[in-house]
């Protein structure tokens, strides 16, 4: 049990899991409380620029694994998968804001953002849901919930899989309980990162 290791435990416990257990399903509590983790990410201005698809439906899941490359089998394995999309309807979006935000948000938006290009515009909405993603690999952490982030999928299938509107899919997060076997799992292969020093400066 892990509930109360420290952050640094957390995250040195998780990682991107390559093999799950197929017979290991997250309950529907906890997926009900992930939902509830996640709508609560921060963003800038508040400005919720995504959509949260849970896949729990054996056949879609399975339907998106096989436009996931490399990545079909821990897709199949996996308990759920989470699609994270952002808006890619700058229309909709500024819809959205002005009937959600205060003033002072919508007017940092027109100044700030708004005077981009729409590829800027839809890159600033996009960094909004990268920044779900660690808020969310984490929350999994605290769970118990092993996690694995994937890049490498064709984008444009899970749209229309997904019958995405005004939305454009990003990227997709498969969750569920490590296979014993997994050869990625920090106990057998240790993490790889840059040396503290050279990624962190002290002034
Ligand atoms: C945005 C993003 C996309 C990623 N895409 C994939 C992917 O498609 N397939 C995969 O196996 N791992 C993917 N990874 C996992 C990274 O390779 C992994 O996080 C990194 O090597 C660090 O290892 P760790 O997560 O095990 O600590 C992705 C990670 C992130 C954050």
């Amino acid at each position: 049990m892990i509930t109360d290791m420290k952050f640094l435990d957390l995250a040195k416990w998780r990682y991107t899991a390559k093999k799950y257990n197929p017979n290991k399903k997250i309950s529907e509590e906890q997926i009900q409380e992930l939902k509830e983790i996640i709508r609560l990410s921060p963003s800038s201005i508040n400005s919720q620029s995504w959509k949260f698809t849970f896949v729990s439906d054996e056949n879609v899941k399975r339907e998106l694994a096989r436009v996931s490359y490399f990545n079909e089998q821990k897709i199949n394995e996996a308990s759920h998968l989470v699609v994270f999309s952002a808006i890619d309807d700058i229309e909709l979006f500024e819809k959205q804001i002005a009937e959600n935000l205060p003033e002072g948000s919508v007017n940092y938006y027109n100044q700030f953002v708004k005077i981009g290009s729409d590829a800027e515009i839809k890159s600033w909405l996009q960094h909004q849901v990268y920044l779900s993603l660690g808020f969310f690999l984490s929350a999994c952490a605290s769970m118990s919930i092993d996690s694995s982030p994937m890049e490498g999928l064709k984008n444009e299938e899970y749209d229309k899989i997904l019958q995405l509107k005004g939305y454009k899919t990003l990227f997709a997060v498969a969750i569920g309980y490590r296979n014993p076997e997994d050869s990625n799992q920090p106990s057998t292969k240790p993490k790889s990162r840059l040396p503290l020093e050279q990624i962190i400066q002290a002034i």
